[in-house]
């Protein structure tokens, strides 16, 4: 339990985690998830979440930065760690002395690791689409393992591509994977891991493709998916607050900053503490959230600290709020605010504690 004196939190359940990671197991042959738990796991909440998934035998995590890597590494020194992001070559040392895996993706940190003189492992970004990190041409990155070859401090553990339309465009999904094929012919390099596969792509292509060894299983892990149909994900974060003011409006009373919101007629209010500090932000006005299993109309401008619903006379101070993650669905909640169920669970912030079960 943590330290909390209101009553905002996120309920997030590891079981489901666990469930989400045993089925897209069931899923792959001979292969390996790498769970991306960057962004406090997708702000699940990252130690939690390593602890849960190394009681289940995984040894490899990804995330985007190397203090994110570092803050996983205090508490478990023997997990291997990818940062997928680009590290500078001034912090190649702290990655060296924490035995933190690095992406190499450019020239710059190209260079810098040919005169790094302590041992790092690394793997090679391969942009094979998405123009976004890595090196695009197969000679070009022959010719960079054949020099980074030179200096004996460096392990080329591996070499991945990410793709840019798994879940929304299959034929550049197949022109990116077809063009890492082909790049990695040209390479011809015996690595030790390749990956290439994001939630969609493990789920749906993974097993068609024989050339890979390991797959980064992101936003699925937390049981949320941008396709469609897949039923057996169970999500796994609910936000949840609580009644903490009760008053009467009266009709014609207005309620909040901007007053925004004028009583048609005699009407309930409850005040929530939760608001576009804890991440949920402003554009979720005028919607709907959960109490005792029913809906019931969010109304006024969200504060900084507060928001308001209009309840009835059964509810008292107290009564649990649930603002998404039960009836109202992260996904409704993406829907609603016109983007995708990855950007809902990582708005909210850390002042929410993230209690288990
Ligand atoms: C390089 C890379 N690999 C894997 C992932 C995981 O993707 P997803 O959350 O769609 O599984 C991400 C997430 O953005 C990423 O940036």
């Amino acid at each position: 339990m943590s330290n909390r004196f209101r009553g905002t939190y996120a309920e997030i359940n590891l079981n489901n985690i666990e469930s989400n990671y045993n089925y897209v197991k069931s899923l792959l042959k001979n292969k390996s998830i790498m769970p991306v738990v960057k962004a406090n796991a997708y702000g699940h909440g990252v130690i939690e979440v390593v602890r849960k998934l190394v009681s289940l035998d995984v040894n490899y995590f990804c995330v985007s930065l190397l203090e994110e890597a570092l803050e996983i590494k205090e508490v478990f020194p023997d997990v291997n760690i990818l940062v997928m992001g680009v590290v500078m070559p001034n912090d190649f040392a702290t990655a060296s002395s924490n035995k933190i895996t690095l992406t190499i993706s450019n020239e710059f940190q190209y260079q810098g690791l040919l005169e790094f003189d302590d041992e790092l492992s690394i793997h090679l970004k391969v942009d094979t689409g998405m123009n976004r990190l890595g090196f695009k041409d197969g000679l070009v990155i022959k010719e960079v393992i054949k020099n980074i070859g030179k200096n004996s401090y460096i392990n080329i553990e591996g070499i991945f591509t990410h793709f840019a339309t798994a879940d929304s465009d299959e034929k550049y999904y197949q022109f990116q994977l077809d063009n890492f094929k082909k790049i990695l012919a040209t390479i011809d390099y015996d690595f030790k891991m390749i990956h290439a596969s994001n939630s969609s792509s493990t789920i749906k292509y993974e097993q068609n493709i024989s050339f890979t060894t390991h797959c980064r299983l992101g936003i699925s892990l937390y049981g949320l998916t941008l396709d469609k149909g897949m039923s057996l994900l169970k999500p796994a974060f609910k936000l949840k607050t609580v009644i903490s003011e009760i008053k009467e409006l009266a009709k014609g009373e207005y309620l909040g900053y901007g007053i925004t919101y004028q009583a048609k007629e005699n009407i309930l209010v409850g005040v929530l503490p939760i608001g576009y500090a804890d991440g949920f932000l402003r554009q979720n006005r005028d919607s709907i959230a959960e109490i005792n299993g029913k809906s019931f109309n969010t109304i006024g401008t969200i504060c900084m600290d507060q928001m308001f619903i209009e309840i009835d006379k059964t509810i008292k101070y107290n009564d649990t709020v649930t603002l998404f993650g039960g009836i109202i669905s992260i996904d409704d909640v993406a829907t609603r605010n016109n983007t995708i169920n990855y950007e809902v669970v990582c708005q909210i912030t850390s002042r929410v504690p993230r209690e288990y079960i």
